[in-house]
């Protein structure tokens, strides 16, 4: 079966191909990064006409990569929610249309899930049953995962998302959108141990997160110190250690807690080079294994979703002629796949 994947819940239009005899097939992206920089993040009016503007010329360039035709794809997958509504539409409705023209079932996939099977795209991916850790721009949650579909939430951030924590400190140090990439790049030429942040909520039992008093403690810190490049860079150093850390003590103690031996990390946050060290180090001690998508597959893409619609496609499943969008869709409302 060829699946083609739409992704445009926020700020990139992603199109992919699934082969689910040979795998991605077709992979394009569109990044709208230079559009929203002069605003310091995502104006959503802005982000919807852009999709429209690049959503068909991408999906042809995907055939043409694939060396495929309209004619060969059997389903369509696009991203339902949650997201930006408006860019949710796009995608819905192209996706839903094309898919009544060429005569072929369409199906909406939630965009956490499309994050979460993100690994199963690379060479040695995950079994089931695993902890996933979802950290992204709107969500930081921990899952227990028995199958798709089979979500119990364990934890969740109970104000700003570890991505969301990452911009709004990297905006207040001004560095440019989207921030984490360019915090996490700054923090390499941090001193450790110059400033110590706090570890939100991990001197309390329980498996949620808070960052934004992780933000306010970052402003304060830039606020009283002499405001240098080098200090800069140490705020940044001690920030990402501070997000790290505490990611870290949550997912321990979700190990412990199910008795999983299988972390999964996905989502833009996942492609942080200093959190994969450290939840790989944090796995060996519990005999335990991590598994992360190639950084292209962490941030929002075309192919997760292609993947994750397919599995659900393949066991039979489509949406009905109407389309909706959902800016709000809680992951674990979503029923078991019976692939
Ligand atoms: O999954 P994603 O592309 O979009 C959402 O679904 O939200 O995640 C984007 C988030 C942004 O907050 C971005 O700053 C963050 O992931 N991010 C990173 C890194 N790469 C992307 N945060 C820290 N370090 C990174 N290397
Ligand atoms: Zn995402």
């Amino acid at each position: 079966m060829q699946v083609l994947g739409i992704e445009t819940s926020c700020d990139e239009t992603g199109i992919a191909i699934y082969d689910s005899n040979t795998g991605i097939i077709a992979d394009v992206l569109h990044s709208q990064i230079t559009l929203h920089a002069e605003y310091g993040g995502v104006v959503p009016e802005l982000a919807s006409r852009d999709h429209v503007r690049k959503i068909i010329p991408l999906i042809n360039k995907a055939l043409e990569q694939a060396q495929l035709t309209a004619k060969n794809i059997d389903g369509i997958a696009y991203t339902k929610g949650p997201g930006l509504l408006g860019a949710l539409l796009v995608g819905s409705s192209v996706g839903r249309s094309l898919a009544y023209a060429w005569d072929i079932p369409a199906i909406g996939v939630h965009h956490m899930e499309g994050h979460l099977l993100a690994p199963m795209l690379e060479e040695n991916p995950p079994c089931f049953p695993f902890v996933a850790l979802l950290v992204s721009g709107g969500h930081t949650q921990l899952i227990s995962v028995q199958g798709i579909g089979q979500y119990t939430l364990l934890g969740e951030s109970v104000d700003d998302a570890a991505g969301e924590a990452f911009d709004k400190t990297a905006k207040m140090l001004g560095l440019s959108y989207p921030g984490g990439p360019a915090l996490a790049k700054l923090a390499e030429s941090g001193q450790p141990g110059r400033f110590k942040l706090p570890r939100p909520m991990t001197d309390r039992p329980g498996l949620d997160f808070s960052f934004s008093g992780l933000k306010t403690a970052a402003l304060t810190a830039w606020k009283t110190s002499e405001q240098s490049t080098q200090t800069k860079a140490d705020l940044a150093y001690a920030f990402q250690e501070a997000v790290v850390e505490t990611i870290a003590i949550k997912c321990r103690r979700a190990l412990e807690q199910t008795q999983m031996k299988t972390l999964v990390i996905a989502g833009g946050v996942s492609a942080n080079t200093h959190l994969r060290q450290r939840l790989t180090e944090l796995v060996q001690k519990y005999d335990a294994n991590v598994y992360y998508p190639r950084p292209a597959f962490c941030t929002d893409n075309g192919a997760m979703i292609a993947y994750a619609g397919s599995q659900r496609l393949l066991a039979g499943e489509q949406q009905d002629l109407d389309f909706s969008a959902t800016a709000r869709w809680p992951i674990d409302s979503l029923h078991a796949c019976k692939a």
